[in-house]
């Protein structure tokens, strides 16, 4: 009898079929563009993308659909491939995410996700022991760092804010201290929360980027004079433009006798707790009251895999204290794992099982040995722009982010921007690199972000002369 096309749809036998060719395809890209061969991207403007994609065949077979997917999408995995902050995945985690992409455990209450869910409690136990909290401390896994920073301002708003907005709403006056350079997902974050242009007071940071500790009091005794209640300081561990570390240590100095709540947006760099070499940057997380750590930026694995982490964990528990009885139960046991009581997600992704794959066959060392290399090619990077002329670095880099600009002798500050503006430009539709840009202090730089485990110095080499071959036009 012939399938109904829920049953062709459903297949196993069609699955397996489709499932092999997939992994085929995949693993010759793979092999490919982990050599380099081929561009990182080839671009095309949106509205051609969109042409493409709307003029689609219905009927194409799945092999040709996946092969147009990779020929019109951006190579992470490939080592020409140094422009944004997101990890080409550990082949082994993106496995893991398909299994939890079947598997479909929607991890709201316990028994839609068992496994995942102690997965989940043991790592992110784990995390807060190597961030140096103790054992009261307890996190979850959310949706990206944008998510994650949100849900700590609002459990610092539940913990420490002096009205309970959660019930009564907000009636204003509220404030959060962040340096200038935090990503703008923490400014979004605050304005969602109701604080407003008022209610963000930006920290200034010094030339290397980081936040001026020394700024705090003077910041937070105007907050007061003005009337305002500041909530928290948030920190970056690093910042995303320049990848600078603020001063962890200084920033817990001065929220510990305010009690003031002391969030670290480690997104990028938290992972830092976990090297030996680079540990150094994270000193003072110990006394953070929240940490967010992006598994998709510098921990190899695929997006969105999000660790929140509170050292009093009791706190989590009150950030969203509206009920929902037929998922929640009230217990007189610490509810872990039931996970939408803490999680501003409901149905949520199953990514522990990309970190425990990940930890459970190659070991927690693997973290950090990504972390360590990419960092020191950055600072090699960045002695290999200090010795070429015509090029200028914007500062010493802390992590693994290099921001330089082309500076031929004697041309103007507008000249010298339109320039380093048009060679990237030239760069993105030339596809053999992927960088991108950024605006420092009204000066365009050209920024790396080196995540792939394939750069070498021979690639930044090959860079720099194709920047160059560029010259003025
Ligand atoms: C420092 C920092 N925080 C937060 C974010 C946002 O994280 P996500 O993209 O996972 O939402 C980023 C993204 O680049 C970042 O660099």
């Amino acid at each position: 009898m012939a399938q109904s096309l829920l049953e062709k749809a459903y297949d196993p036998e069609a699955f397996r079929q489709l499932g092999k060719g997939l992994i085929d395809t995949l693993a010759n890209h793979l092999q490919s563009v982990q050599q380099g061969r081929g561009n990182v991207l080839d671009y095309r403007e949106p509205a051609d993308e969109l042409t493409f994609w709307t003029n689609f065949p219905d009927t194409a077979d799945f092999g040709a659909w996946t092969t147009a997917v990779l020929r019109h999408t951006t190579h992470v995995h490939h080592p020409r491939c140094m422009g944004h902050q997101v990890a080409p995945p550990l082949p082994l985690a993106s496995l893991a995410a398909l299994l939890g992409e079947l598997l479909n455990n929607g991890m709201a209450i316990y028994e839609m996700g068992m496994a995942p869910t102690a997965m989940e409690r043991q790592l992110t136990d784990w995390l807060c022991r190597r961030a140096g909290f103790g054992a009261e401390a307890r996190g979850f896994l959310t949706s990206g760092g944008t998510l994650a920073n949100l849900t700590a301002l609002l459990a610092a708003r539940r913990a420490r804010g002096r009205t309970d907005v959660w019930n009564e709403g907000y009636s204003g006056k509220q404030a959060i201290l962040v340096g200038e350079a935090a990503h703008y997902c923490v400014d979004r974050a605050a304005r969602i929360m109701g604080l407003g242009d008022a209610g963000v007071l930006k920290v200034p940071v010094g030339p290397d980027n980081s936040m001026l500790a020394g700024e705090l009091p003077r910041i937070y005794e105007k907050a007061l004079a003005d009337g305002l209640e500041p909530i928290a300081l948030v920190g970056s561990a690093p910042s995303t433009a320049t990848g600078s570390y603020d001063p962890l240590d200084e920033l817990a100095d001065f929220c510990e006798p305010l009690n003031l709540w002391l969030h670290v947006d480690g997104a990028h760099g938290g992972p830092a707790i976990l090297s030996d070499k680079y540990g150094g940057l994270m000193r003072g997380i110990h006394r953070a009251d929240s940490l967010v750590i992006d598994g998709h930026k510098m921990m190899g694995l695929p997006v969105l895999t999000t660790a929140l982490l509170f050292r009093d964990g009791g706190v989590s528990y009150t950030t969203f204290s509206q009920q929902a009885d037929y998922l929640l139960t009230e217990s007189r046991e610490e509810d872990w794992y039931n996970l939408a009581k803490r999680t501003f997600e409901c149905t949520k992704l199953t990514s522990v099982f990309c970190w425990h794959a990940v930890i459970n066959q190659y070991g927690e060392s693997i973290f950090p040995a990504y972390l360590d290399r990419q960092y020191d090619l950055a600072r090699e990077f960045a002695g290999m722009l200090r010795e070429r002329p015509g090029w200028e670095l914007a500062l010493t880099p802390q992590s693994n982010i290099v921001c330089f600009r082309r500076t031929p002798t004697g041309a103007e500050r507008e000249a010298c921007n339109a320039l380093n503006e048009r060679i990237r430009r030239r760069l993105l539709e030339d596809g053999k690199f992927y960088i991108v840009q950024t605006r420092l202090d009204g000066l365009t730089y050209l920024r790396t972000s080196l995540m792939n485990p394939f750069t070498t110095r021979a690639h930044l080499s090959e860079l720099l002369e194709l920047l160059e071959s560029y010259g003025a036009g």
